[in-house]
């Protein structure tokens, strides 16, 4: 491999949308921000100097940073946030690992401006496992927001209320026709008759599924989260937060002489307010014959907002390739067994106030097992490294739900969670399985956890409660999805298996930033092995301080 040196100016550029003009955080002025492209093999030297009044640090979602944790980026957990004025070089190098990933600011809310691709192509000579496409086209969605997003969760967290939410979608920035003063900001994908193209589909919304379609057209998805999938056809896609999609996208032989719109809009099954609008772009033939006016427009059909089945369904075709190429190394043997509630809950309100949270609580909270991450002051990564965790975390993490319940039955009297930054020890090379179960406690809602540190294999899935004496007969061990974010069912459960081979400290969170803000995220510590390959080096000396 090759070494790739990038610089990120975090800086203030006005951008315009909806009419809207904004002073957005970007890297580099850039709405989104700049494409890494990589191989298979690169390392990646990234200089990011911070010009702005917030604090900021860059992860690489779906990296999975082997001995090099350092460098993963969230706030608090492996560095402190780089502070105004100070830069910091990420460099780390891309091991096994090649497909559609993104990069995105892992602080507050910043990631609603401050994300972009980030393609790993084949090694050298290395081919994909299914036809050379004619082209290949990133498409990344996002969204805009009329007011700051920073001031929108700050005033959330204070009141405890659900927070405001963004004015609309949008395709690599671009909001496209179906909103007001929007027409000349949509994405056009001019395409050739007769020709294969690959679609890297990112999801980067801060809180929304989204579903995608593109009207005639019909996708065949062969890569998700920079793991090469069994091929599968279908005409919709469903696409979490955190999640990437590789689809290849076959043209019409011959100019059809016709307009198709792609659209995304979200699939939503919790309470409250959410933003319910659909982006557009559109899917052109560049050399058709009559004009654009002139030509029909098609638009694609998609399932209904809360089509939680359509979803399940959907999430259940993914499986692993699974051959002597690109094997599946699913744990065949589970050294640790966890099962984590996740969901929303609240704070108590204090006596003889009037609270805005949900059931005159005074905030809402989201949790793990009951437990609300909070934050420490300091990064988790650095404590562990030198052996100074008190009063920064425990380790005492529970790994069952301290009073389990009917999680889709009638929610427990008792919502209120306990707050702590606790975290789970895992001896090196640990065979993992972890259940997640939706509470459904203030209404059934899809939460798409995200592991940082490993890829996982979603070994089983279902409605209703987990049932641990029968479903885990029906877990498929054999070719599985590869992932690092999967949707934990509304109103139901997810299994997923993980070798702890890496060392050093690993968030899992839900990739909804709201939830996040409000404490679903807990932390794996991995234990270095005992050679020298199996220990986190220590830390750069440019790492942030506190
Ligand atoms: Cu894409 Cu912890 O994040």
């Amino acid at each position: 491999g090759v070494t790739r040196h990038y610089k990120f100016d975090i800086r203030l550029q006005n951008v315009t949308r909806l009419c809207h003009t904004k002073s957005l955080v970007t890297v580099n002025g850039k709405f989104p921000g700049p494409r890494i492209i990589a191989r298979e093999g690169d390392r990646l030297v990234v200089k990011v100097v911070n010009h702005v009044p917030n604090n900021i640090t860059i992860h690489w979602h779906g990296i999975r940073q082997l001995q090099s944790g350092w460098f993963d980026g969230p706030s608090y957990i492996t560095q402190c946030p780089i502070q105004t004025g100070q830069s910091f070089v990420y460099n780390f190098t891309i091991v096994g690992q090649r497909g559609t990933l993104f990069w995105h600011a892992h602080i507050s809310w910043l990631r609603a401006t401050v994300y972009g691709p980030l393609i790993i192509l084949p090694k050298q000579n290395a081919s994909y496992p299914f036809l050379k496409p004619y082209k290949e086209v990133p498409i990344i969605f996002g969204e805009w927001w009329n007011v700051d997003p920073e001031a929108v969760i700050k005033q959330a967290l204070q009141t405890g209320a659900g927070p405001n939410v963004s004015d609309a979608y949008t395709i690599n920035g671009l909001p496209g026709p179906l909103y007001n003063c929007s027409k000349k900001d949509t994405f056009r994908l001019k395409v050739k008759p007769g020709k294969t193209y690959l679609l890297r589909l990112i999801n980067a919304a801060l809180n929304d599924e989204l579903f995608f379609s593109i009207a005639n057209h019909s996708l065949t998805v062969v890569e998700a989260d920079a793991i090469y999938v069994k091929p599968f056809t279908t005409n919709v896609l469903v696409i979490t937060p955190g999640q990437t999609t590789n689809v290849l996208l076959k043209t019409k032989p011959h100019d059809p002489n016709a307009t198709f719109f792609m659209l995304a809009r979200p699939y939503f099954t919790g309470l409250g307010t959410f933003d319910n609008s659909t982006v557009a772009g559109i899917l052109e033939y560049d050399n058709s014959t009559s004009a654009f006016n002139k030509r029909p427009h098609f638009k694609p059909a998609l399932p209904a907002l809360n089509a939680t089945s359509f979803v399940m369904n959907f999430t259940r075709k993914f499986k692993s390739l699974a051959t002597a190429k690109f094997p599946a190394n699913v744990p065949q043997t589970v050294q640790k067994r966890f099962f984590f509630t996740v969901g929303l809950g609240s704070n108590p309100c204090p006596k003889n106030q009037t609270c805005q949270g949900p059931n005159n609580s005074s905030k809402f909270a989201a949790s793990i097992n009951n437990i609300s991450f909070i934050l420490p002051t300091t990064a988790l990564l650095q404590a562990h490294f030198f052996g100074k965790s008190n009063g920064i975390y425990t380790t005492d993490f529970p790994s069952v739900p301290l009073q389990p319940f009917n999680y889709t039955g009638t929610p427990p009297n008792n919502t209120v969670v306990s707050n702590g930054t606790k975290a789970i020890v895992l001896p090196f090379n640990t065979s993992v399985e972890v259940v997640l179960q939706d509470t459904s406690i203030l209404g059934a809602e899809s939460h798409p956890l995200h592991l940082h540190g490993f890829n996982f294999y979603v070994v089983g899935q279902g409605f209703g409660n987990f049932n641990p004496n029968k479903d885990p007969a029906n877990f498929n061990v054999v070719d599985p999805a590869e992932r690092n974010t999967v949707g934990v069912p509304s109103g139901g459960w997810v299994a997923i298996r993980f070798l702890a081979d890496n060392p050093g400290v690993w968030l899992m969170h839900c990739h909804f930033d709201v939830h996040l803000s409000w404490g679903l995220r807990m932390a794996w510590i991995v234990q270095d092995g005992k050679l020298p390959n199996q220990k986190l080096p220590p830390p750069p000396a440019d790492l942030p301080k506190c």
